[in-house]
């Protein structure tokens, strides 16, 4: 044994859920099985055209650091973009942006910069697991405020304010949803907002998904934070460009507060990292010339992949409701063991020399027990394999409830 100890956060900070099969579905594909991948929120849309451009036109004969807080004409942008196609109200200033490396560490430095070690946030889940490994890296506590399928996934405000204790000093909280797709109402956002005001703790909006709602005339956005009264000293945004311009890679994105100190605290933890990258931020200049028609074609493409997962699904039994935004569905099963269920469809189920890799939601619960006959779906491929996913999927709950049934009659 190391004579060399581990920090218990290092020692203790969970693992993805969402990835744990990976390995698992690697060996199976290398055996020749074709594994359709429904668990991570990597989406297939082309990468749009001018940010790939942008990288291939960069010519600097210097890769420098850039300003911590991000190139000061990106953000300028960035506010403009707000009150455009991002369909904001009420004008953000580039002085309330912090750029940062993905909706990742602008997660880190809010959460940071609200919290210290023993305190804790407040979650409902089933949640981004993310929030956790933030948590744990950051030595403070999650406490859950449970959704349910049955209820729509929706945020019980009563429940929200009744897990508030003298340790929290945040809600965070993603709309639209991962992994429910879940997009929170003006209203709501309002009746949170009061509630947090209240309690003197913070909000932090999860908005990465923010232009992936269905429902609604087109330019249709999930309602911000940020539009809110009352919400200038408690709120902060996460956005990134991850989903919205399909550039996982890029690693950018970016927190905004009106919150002046709150702010400076990110900016200070940004100067502690340096610098975001530098040609990532011209790549996400030049996403945000896109024009309005590019997110219609975006958003129509998901909204068709959500409307033929639901259909397929219920054609297999399943009842799902549809989901109002991201590119998520939490499906209950009627498996009691979905985590062992997954592992098995991956290992050893399949359909037409195919099968799917989905994520157990267990691990986007906090709370022992929950989420053990749920999964997640991300409608990240085309049509055609979404409705080859659900075919497999109520193939493999038939055998497996078989198999089962089969083991208790030997018992
Ligand atoms: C709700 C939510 N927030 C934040 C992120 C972080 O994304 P990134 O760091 O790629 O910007 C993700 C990624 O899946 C997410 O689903």
């Amino acid at each position: 044994m190391s004579t060399h100890q581990l920090s218990r956060r290092g020692a203790q900070v969970p693992s993805s859920p969402i990835r744990a099969l990976a390995a698992a579905a690697r060996a199976r594909a290398a055996g020749g099985t074709r594994v359709l991948y429904l668990n991570i929120g990597q989406p297939d849309v082309p990468t749009p055209k001018p940010m790939v451009q942008a990288y291939q036109n960069f010519d600097d004969t210097v890769l420098a650091y850039a300003p911590s807080d991000g190139f000061p004409e990106l953000r300028e942008k960035l506010a403009g973009w707000y009150t455009t196609i991002g369909g904001m109200r009420r004008r953000v200033q580039a002085d309330d942006i912090v750029v940062t490396t993905g909706g990742s560490e602008a997660l880190l430095f809010a959460m940071a910069a609200t919290t210290d070690p023993g305190d804790s946030i407040l979650v409902c889940e089933p949640y981004y697991t993310n929030y956790s490994g933030y948590a744990q890296l950051l030595g403070i506590n999650t406490r859950p405020v449970t959704c349910t399928a049955d209820d729509n996934w929706v945020v019980n405000p009563t429940r929200v304010e009744a897990a508030i204790d003298d340790t929290t000093r945040a809600l965070v909280i993603p709309t639209p949803g991962n992994p429910t797709g879940r997009v929170l109402t003006a209203k709501e956002l309002e009746h949170l907002v009061s509630i947090c005001d209240r309690h003197g703790i913070f909000m932090i909006s999860d908005e990465v998904y923010r232009e992936l709602v269905y429902d609604g005339p087109r330019g249709t956005r999930a309602p911000s934070l940020l539009d809110i009264d009352g919400s200038d000293e408690l709120g902060v945004v996460i956005d990134s460009a991850s989903k919205r311009w399909s550039a996982c890679g890029a690693r950018m994105g970016w927190l905004v507060t009106r919150n002046g100190q709150l702010r400076e605290a990110a900016l200070r933890f940004g100067q502690a990292r340096l610098s975001p990258a530098t040609v990532d931020q011209y790549a996400v200049a030049a996403a945000l010339d896109l024009p309005a028609a590019w997110y219609d074609d975006m958003i129509d493409e998901y909204r068709r992949r959500r409307d033929t997962l639901v259909s397929a699904l219920h054609e297999q039994g399943l009842e799902v409701t549809s989901p109002q935004g991201a590119f998520y569905l939490a499906v209950p099963l009627p498996i009691d063991d979905a985590e062992a269920f997954c592992h098995w469809l991956v290992t050893d189920f399949e359909l037409d020399g195919e099968t799917v890799c989905l994520a157990p939601l267990s691990g986007f619960y906090a709370t022992p027990g929950e989420g053990r006959d749920e999964v997640r779906m991300t409608y990240v491929l085309e049509c055609e394999k979404l409705e080859r996913c659900a075919r497999i999927l109520g193939a493999g709950i038939k055998a497996w409830s078989a198999r089962s049934e089969g083991e208790q009659a030997e018992a």
